[in-house]
Order: C-alpha cells, then structure tokens, then sequence
C-alpha cells in the first residue's frame, strides 16, 4: 500500500493547540542511535513528510548532542509556518562529554537549555517543549513552573512530557496544561494504557507513541544487514542475543498477519496503534522514524488502515511475551 492518496487525518494538539498530522517524523536516527546516517536522503525524507501532510517534527537536545536539532534548522526555516517543531531538554550530555547521561530538571538548567535549543534550531520559539526525563531530585513543580514561564515568555508554545506516570502528568497539569505526553507505545510495548492513556483522555492531553515500530524490531527488517558497530540497538536487552530469537519468534506473528492483510509488519505496528487508540478514545500523534522516503511513504500510508477484531485478539499476546525491558 502507499500513500499517494491517503489524506493525513488531523489531530488536536492538547486542549488548546492546533490541528496537527496524526502521524508525525521522529528526527533522531537522521543525526545518532540507530547506525550509520545518510544526510541527503534524510533531508530529503523531511521534506517527502511535509508533501505527506507530517506537521511535527521530534527532536531532542541530546540527539546527536545538538546536532540532530542543527541539523534540522534549514528544513524549519523553510517551512516555519507548516511544522511544529518539538523538542526535549533534561539530559546533560554535551559534545565535550557525550557519555554524560545524567539529568537535570533545575529551573537554571532548563532555562540555559531552551536558550541553546533555539539556538541550534534557528527559531525564536520552539512549539512544543518536553521534559525528556525526571531527574529523581528537582520537585517536579519547579520544573513545571520554569517551563511555563517559557511559554510567558515567549519562547515556548505549548509543554510537554516525556515517559511520566499518569500522577505527574496530573501534578503538571494543575500547574500549567500539558498538550502532549510522550511516551513508548507499539503492539510489544503497552505499560502506558494502564493509567497514563486514562489520565490524557481525562484532561485531553495527546499521546505522542515513540518507538512505535519497537526501534526497527516490528517491522521484521532490524536485522537484515545486522546491527553496525555504532548502532546503539546492539546495548538494548530486547535486540540482545539471548532475547533476540524469541522476539523475532514474535515478530514472525507480525508478519504473518501482515502479509494476509496485504501491508507490510511496519504498517501493520502503526495500523495496531490507530485501533488500539480508537479503542481507548485517545488523542494519538505517533512519531515513527525513518531515514528513508520509500519507508515513509509506507509508514504514512498507514494512517488510513485499522484492523479488525481477530487481528487485534490475534496480537494481544505477544506484549507479555516478549523478552527483555525496553529502555
Ligand atoms: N522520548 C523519548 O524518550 C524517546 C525515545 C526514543 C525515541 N524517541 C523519538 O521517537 C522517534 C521514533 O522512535 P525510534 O526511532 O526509536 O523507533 P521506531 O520509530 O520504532 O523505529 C525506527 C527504526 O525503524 C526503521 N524503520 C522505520 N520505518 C520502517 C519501515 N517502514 N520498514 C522498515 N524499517 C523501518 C528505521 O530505520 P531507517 O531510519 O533506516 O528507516 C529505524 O531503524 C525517534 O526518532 C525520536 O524522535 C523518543
């Protein structure tokens, strides 16, 4: 199936925000994580994803320790007024210490960090801010106080967060509404439907999935050529050797299903999460990423397909099956 017929469904934003593609474009594999990157076709996917209708963009500050934000800032000035562009800050990596994983939600830290996110991306306002992590220590409040004196100030629209429990998304809430949380969503990986997806319906906050394709391993294709040396995935339990055969076991369950529906496994994740967010009446914006046009034009074409009854029941199974904790 593709896409060149497919009109992008549109989703609001939080409660406030705007109309926005139901499908968005994770940035972060076009500058670090997931093996070797190829600039010209990256830059040509963003912009094969504007023609498609993808309005938001996802970055982070530590991607590519900025560079993944750099690398973005011609695209985003070329079309300021069709994207949303949404980052993260939290992670106190820098390119002099890349191996400084540690985090920091001080309202000073954030306030430098939303500076040099500008920066990088050469706008004067970034349209949807997010906490990456909790740092254990800043109460959360603060935090949330300083990001909503961004959006005072003018250098934020809208806030959101990034793999919260469904009782910090209502604390940030009462202090400043939160438009978006993100979080790690796909048919192997659905901790967030217990309390996190109820608590977004309550106060019509968007779901944004990441990792909706488990990092490559839905779609089948993970390791066809292997993992390079640079490519992060090999650190990850579930693509580790002990657990990879078993979740590949899965993953052929995947793909079965797909190929009697006439999609492909990617298509078939993505389709999971349309139905499974109808099902439970969320607001979803999911961000697969990809570094290729042609698996673009797949992923968006998926925005239109739903599956039935039996496929869901037949996928049901394999979230608890699967091997290893998804980091
Ligand atoms: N908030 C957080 O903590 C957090 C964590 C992780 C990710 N994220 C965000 O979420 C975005 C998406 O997550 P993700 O990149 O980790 O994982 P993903 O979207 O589940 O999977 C991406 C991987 O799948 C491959 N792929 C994409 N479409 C494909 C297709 N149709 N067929 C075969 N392979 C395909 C990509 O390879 P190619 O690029 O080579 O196509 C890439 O290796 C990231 O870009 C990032 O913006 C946020």
């Amino acid at each position: 199936m593709t896409s060149e017929n497919t009109a992008m469904p549109q989703v609001q934003l939080g409660q406030n925000g705007p109309m926005i593609g139901a499908q968005g474009l994770g940035c972060m594999g076009m500058s670090e994580f997931y093996g070797e990157t190829n600039e010209t076709e990256s830059r040509a996917t963003l912009e094969r994803a504007l023609e498609l209708g993808v309005t938001m963009y996802d970055t982070a500050d530590m991607y590519g320790v900025g560079a993944n934000e750099e690398f973005l800032a011609p695209f985003i000035a070329a079309h300021l007024d069709q994207v949303i562009v949404a980052t993260k800050f939290g992670y106190t990596r820098t390119p002099e210490n890349p191996d400084d994983w540690s985090l920091d939600n001080r309202p000073e830290f954030i306030r430098a960090a939303v500076d040099r996110s500008l920066k990088r991306l050469g706008i004067h306002v970034i349209d949807l801010y997010y906490m990456h992590r909790r740092d254990g220590v800043t109460p959360l409040e603060e935090s949330i106080g300083a990001m909503a004196d961004l959006v005072t100030a003018g250098k934020v629209k809208w806030l959101g967060l990034s793999a919260v429990s469904a009782a910090e998304l209502r604390t940030a809430h009462a202090i400043h509404p939160i438009s978006a949380v993100q979080s790690e969503w796909s048919i192997f990986t659905r901790d967030i439907e217990q309390e996190v997806v109820p608590a977004a319906v309550e106060l019509g906050v968007t779901i944004v999935p990441y990792s909706p394709l488990g990092r490559g391993m839905l779609t089948g294709q993970a390791f066809a050529n292997g993992l390079s040396g640079d490519d992060a995935r090999q650190y990850f339990p579930r693509f580790a050797k002990e657990n990879r055969d078993a979740n590949m076991g899965l993953v052929a369950k995947i793909e079965e299903i797909a190929s009697a529906k006439g999609v492909t496994s990617a298509q078939l994740a993505l389709a999971w999460l349309n139905t499974q967010s109808n099902r439970l009446n969320v607001k979803t914006v999911p961000i697969p990423g990809t570094r290729k046009r042609m698996r673009l034009d797949e992923n968006v074409a998926a925005v239109s397909i739903g599956l039935t009854t039996d496929e869901m029941e037949a996928l049901e199974p394999l979230a608890a099956a699967v091997q290893g904790v998804s980091i």
